[in-house]
C-alpha cells in the first residue's frame, strides 16, 4: 500500500465530525449546566402544577444509577427524588446490596410532579428525556436500573412491558441498563420482591459489590 491509499484506509476508522462535536459536547457538558438550564422551565404543561423541579441527587461519580418515573407528593415538596413511600423501599433496596444511598445517583423520567401522580404523558417525556440523557452522560455510570416501565420504554425508546424485559443486562450508553419493578409497584404487589431482588443481585454481581449477609 502506498503512502496516499494508506491514509485513505485509515479515515475510514477516524470518528466522524459529528462524533467528534458530540463527544466534545459531552466532555464539556455538567450537571450544574442541566441544573441551570432546567431553572424555571416550560417546556411542558408539568410546569403548571410544580412546586419544585426535582432534578435528581447522589454522588456525581455513582457507578450506580436509578431512574424512577416522576416525582410524586413529597418529592414535590421536598425537592428530592424518593423520598415518600416508595423512596423508603428504594433506600431499603439500596441497603440490602451493601451500599448507601449517597453512593448512587437517583434521577427521574419526568423532573416535575404529574398531577396527582399521574403517568407521565408522550409530550412531557419528551420534552424531559434529554436532560435524563444528559445526566447519564455526564454520569457516566457502569450500571443504570431502570424503576418500572416508563424508566425502561424512555431508556430503550421502545414499547417494552417491564414484566417481558426485566431482569437481564442491556447494553446502554457505554453503560448496561437493568430494568425491574418501581418500588411503588412493589408496595403495592409485595409478591415480586423477590423477582426485584434477583434482579438487583445481579446488579450488584455486575459491580462486584458483596452482598451484606442477613442473619
Ligand atoms: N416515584 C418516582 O418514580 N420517582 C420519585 O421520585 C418518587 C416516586
Amino acid at each position: 500500500m502506498d503512502e496516499q491509499q494508506q491514509s485513505s484506509y485509515w479515515d475510514g476508522f477516524l470518528p466522524s465530525d459529528a462524533l467528534v462535536m458530540k463527544r466534545a459536547a459531552v466532555i464539556s457538558d455538567s450537571l450544574e449546566k442541566i441544573a441551570s438550564e432546567l431553572q424555571g422551565c416550560v417546556r411542558c404543561k408539568l410546569c403548571s402544577g410544580r412546586k419544585t423541579i426535582v432534578l435528581g441527587e447522589g454522588n456525581p461519580k455513582a457507578q450506580l444509577m436509578f431512574v424512577g418515573e416522576g416525582p410524586g407528593e413529597q418529592e414535590d415538596v421536598q425537592g428530592r427524588p424518593f423520598v415518600g413511600m416508595a423512596g423508603q423501599l428504594l433506600d431499603r433496596m439500596i441497603e440490602a446490596m451493601g451500599l448507601e444511598r449517597a453512593q448512587v445517583y437517583i434521577v427521574n423520567v419526568v423532573k416535575c410532579r404529574p398531577p396527582g401522580n399521574r403517568n407521565p404523558e408522550r409530550d412531557e417525556i419528551e420534552s424531559c428525556s434529554p436532560f435524563l440523557y444528559r445526566q447519564i452522560d455526564v454520569i457516566r455510570p457502569k450500571i443504570v436500573v431502570a424503576l418500572g416501565r416508563f424508566a425502561a420504554q424512555t431508556l430503550l425508546q421502545a414499547e417494552v412491558r417491564i414484566t417481558q424485559i426485566r431482569g437481564r443486562l442491556y447494553p446502554y450508553r457505554g453503560a448496561q441498563m437493568m430494568p425491574t419493578f418501581h418500588p411503588a409497584y412493589l408496595l403495592r404487589n409485595p409478591e415480586s420482591k423477590r423477582e426485584a431482588w434477583e434482579d438487583l443481585k445481579k446488579v450488584a454481581e455486575f459491580l462486584e459489590i458483596k452482598i451484606p449477609s442477613r442473619l
